[in-house]
């Protein structure tokens, strides 16, 4: 065969990474398990490249040049496991397999050794950018095997969006790595989009502002160190008008965010890693809360607010305050996230780089923001950086913005309006910079009932005190 690159699965996503494969003049072999979708990509943008259509998965695979080259763009789960079950027997050593779905990374992990085992490498690959992103230039996330990044990089980075003539695509590291990343990149996403959230609402109650009025402050921030995808597309959205009803459109939408489950995922591992990724929770949380309607029924009219209603005075002062509390929120949130993937990273051993990581999230991505080139630069003037937000720029950036983002969330308590992404990452801030923690309290609690034993600020060592005799301190 002489194709390139091959891609399976040409439902929207694969669609238009084929087209952008082709646009950027690889030759593509496609497939798809009913070949009316194959038909109506060739009639529609045949013209666009070269195309190599396959009725059978057989034919699809002779039509590749070795090593093989197959992206995989199917449902995550039964449905990648079933193509790549039929794909696997007609491939041959060297072949690379690409899951370009948003695959649980621990399913990489299991489909990479199990084709590792057979000869052929699996490459879990995280794509960012939704439909557009696929067709024009997408942030691209892919793990597995060094070597066979060293065929496919080449490939995937011409394909991928451009900083500063910057790919975003980059090897991230071995096994699960590059779903991890994409998953951990969603979980950012969701904190993202939760903290703009409560910005709008805390506008919307505070000054009671329209939506089109605040869309017009979003368009504002993104001209600053706001300027991002997710700012961008919210100004647009909150001037929406409704065709039908004449109204904002944002005000016409069930509140009831909905999920597919890689926000989850995030929260999960966090969890089991034991890392506080606090505002992906909330996020996650206040998603779940949106769409609790029994809970939400038995409360609206019930539980009282005791609040009178927020006059804010000063209208612009409340603007900004809320754009550097959004902004510090928002640090919190990648600085948490980032120590998850460093925490991963360690656990499983991918040494994954985390300044490249931003690097490529700086465009083609949902996340896609102006302030990425700030965390490649801390990562840059000190990879093992402990903690994000200690580094010096934002140290600086978020310190100036610590009163403000006070002054938001104590508000927002006082007058009843829920802002628990703000709330959380301002707790975060105050509890990881805290000098001393009420956990000794906790420990000392659980050595009480049950002998867990607890360290001292003294000396070296682990004790435990016979609280229920005569309170003496033993060596545990
Ligand atoms: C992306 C997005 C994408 C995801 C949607 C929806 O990076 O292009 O993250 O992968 O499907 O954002 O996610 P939820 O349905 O979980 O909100």
């Amino acid at each position: 065969g002489t194709a390139e690159i091959g891609v399976t699965g040409l439902a929207v996503m694969g669609r238009n990474l084929a087209r952008n494969f082709a646009r950027n003049g690889f030759t593509v072999a496609i497939h798809n398990r009913s070949f009316a979708k194959t038909q109506s990509l060739l009639d529609d943008h045949g013209d666009e490249g070269t195309f190599v259509a396959s009725e059978s998965v057989e034919d699809f695979v002779a039509s590749l040049a070795r090593p093989r080259k197959v992206v995989v763009m199917v449902k995550a789960g039964a449905a990648t496991d079933a193509v790549i079950d039929e794909l696997v027997p007609l491939l041959d050593e060297g072949d690379i397999v690409v899951d370009a779905g948003n695959a649980h990374f621990p399913d990489t992990v299991r489909r990479e050794a199990a084709l590792r085992a057979k000869g052929l490498h699996f490459v879990g690959t995280g794509v960012s950018g939704g439909e557009e992103g696929a067709l024009l230039g997408p942030s691209i996330m892919p793990g597995g095997t060094a070597e066979s990044y060293e065929w496919l990089g080449p490939i995937l980075e011409k394909i991928s969006a451009k900083v500063d003539g910057v790919p975003c695509c980059t090897y991230v590291g071995p096994g699960g790595a590059g779903h991890f990343v994409k998953m951990v990149h969603n979980g950012i996403e969701y904190a993202d989009m939760q903290l703009i959230a409560e910005a709008y609402d805390l506008l919307k109650q505070g000054l009671g502002a329209s939506a089109a009025e605040i869309g017009q402050i979003f368009a504002e921030w993104n001209t600053g160190d706001l300027e991002s995808f997710l700012i961008e597309i919210t100004a647009d959205v909150l001037q929406h008008v409704d065709a039908a009803t004449g109204a904002a459109f944002v005000d016409v939408v069930l509140d009831q965010a909905e999920q597919k489950g890689t926000g989850r995922w995030t929260v999960q591992n966090a969890l089991d890693l034991g890392v506080p990724i606090t505002g992906i929770a909330e996020a996650t949380f206040a998603r779940a809360l949106s769409g609790s309607v029994p809970q939400r029924t038995a409360a609206l009219g019930t539980l009282p607010a005791h609040t009178t209603p927020w006059a804010v005075e000063d209208r612009d002062a409340f603007v900004e305050d809320v754009r550097l509390a959004l902004y510090a929120s928002k640090v919190v949130a990648y600085s948490q996230g980032f120590d998850q993937i460093a925490a991963a990273s360690e656990q499983f051993g991918w040494d994954i780089d985390r300044g490249a990581m931003a690097r490529i999230w700086r465009g083609g991505c949902i996340i896609r923001a102006r302030f990425l080139n700030r965390i490649t630069e801390a990562y840059e003037r000190n990879a093992d950086l402990p903690l994000l937000l200690a580094d010096e720029y934002f140290t600086g950036a978020v310190g100036n913005g610590v009163q403000a983002w006070r002054r938001v969330v104590s508000g927002a308590a006082l007058h009843g309006v829920p802002t628990p992404a703000f709330a959380s990452s301002l707790a975060y801030y105050d509890g990881v910079r805290a000098e001393r923690l009420p956990a000794a309290l906790i420990q000392a609690q659980r050595d009480f009932f049950g002998a867990h034993t607890y360290r001292r600020t003294d000396r070296e060592g682990t004790f435990h005190t016979t609280w229920s005799t005569d309170r003496t301190e033993q060596d545990a």
